[in-house]
């Protein structure tokens, strides 16, 4: 079976176009993942957590120019495509890494990101990643990330599932996109209930946690380290 990785090596040049086929709302998504970061959080350093091409990253640029931004994800080609993106900003930095390895020093961010990238990863390991973020956050800070979630019924996540495709099919998505995606899918991805999310962010230690939007199964969750 094709790795995540190679899967995302091989998209690299053509994912930017084929995700905006793909997702429902995605600038809006953007739009509110950045609307609900606290006016007193001016972030310094922020982490963009499987940045893809920087479609994310280019928002956070928008948000906050003067912050230095680490682009982090597993793959070697789409981290690349992300690198030429922003060539001639000097303030983002690149990291080839896998979530499940995360290394960076306590207290290094003040604004941890990411758009559909956690779901690739299994519940305990989103687990162990939620206590690593906010060990990696510094007092105050937030971390906000968007993805496709799971229903709480099987029959929820079906009827998600098909308004999905639909809503795809009118934004451009060929039968073909769709049958990529939903192999990769069902190879790879791990949706998981919003309600469960919610519930690991408080055992990692964050003390406000909230679902701030959702549309269909695409849901950011908005999570606060305001103790140490
Ligand atoms: C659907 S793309 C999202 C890209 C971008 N954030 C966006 O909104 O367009 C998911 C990204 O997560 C990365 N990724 C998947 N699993 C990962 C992991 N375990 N560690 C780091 N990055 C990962 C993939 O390589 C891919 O670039």
């Amino acid at each position: 079976m094709q790795s995540v990785e190679s899967f995302y090596d091989q998209l690299s040049s053509r994912y930017t176009d084929l995700i905006s086929r793909c997702v429902p709302r995605y600038n809006e998504m953007f739009y509110n993942i950045f609307h609900y970061i606290p006016d007193d959080l001016q972030p310094r350093n922020i982490l963009d957590l499987g940045c893809g091409t920087g479609n994310l990253t280019e928002a956070a640029l928008q948000h906050f120019p003067d912050a230095q931004i680490h682009a982090l994800d597993l793959s070697a080609d789409i981290l690349n495509e992300c690198r030429l993106r922003f060539k001639d900003h000097d303030n983002i930095s690149y990291h080839q890494q896998d979530f499940n390895d995360l290394d960076f020093p306590a207290q290094s961010f003040d604004l941890v990101i990411s758009s559909i990238a956690i779901h690739h990863i299994a519940d305990s390991q989103k687990a162990d990643l939620y206590k690593k973020i906010f060990r990696m956050l510094k007092p105050g800070g937030v971390f906000v990330f968007a993805d496709q979630t799971r229903g709480i019924t099987e029959e929820i996540y079906e009827k998600h599932i098909s308004r999905w495709k639909n809503e795809a099919l009118k934004l451009g998505s060929t039968e073909a996109d769709w049958e990529m995606w939903m192999e990769h899918q069902d190879a790879h991805d791990y949706h998981t209930p919003v309600i469960c999310h919610l519930k690991e962010l408080e055992t990692a230690g964050f003390d406000a946690v909230d679902v701030i939007w959702k549309n269909i199964m695409w849901a950011i969750l908005w999570a606060q380290k305001t103790t140490d």
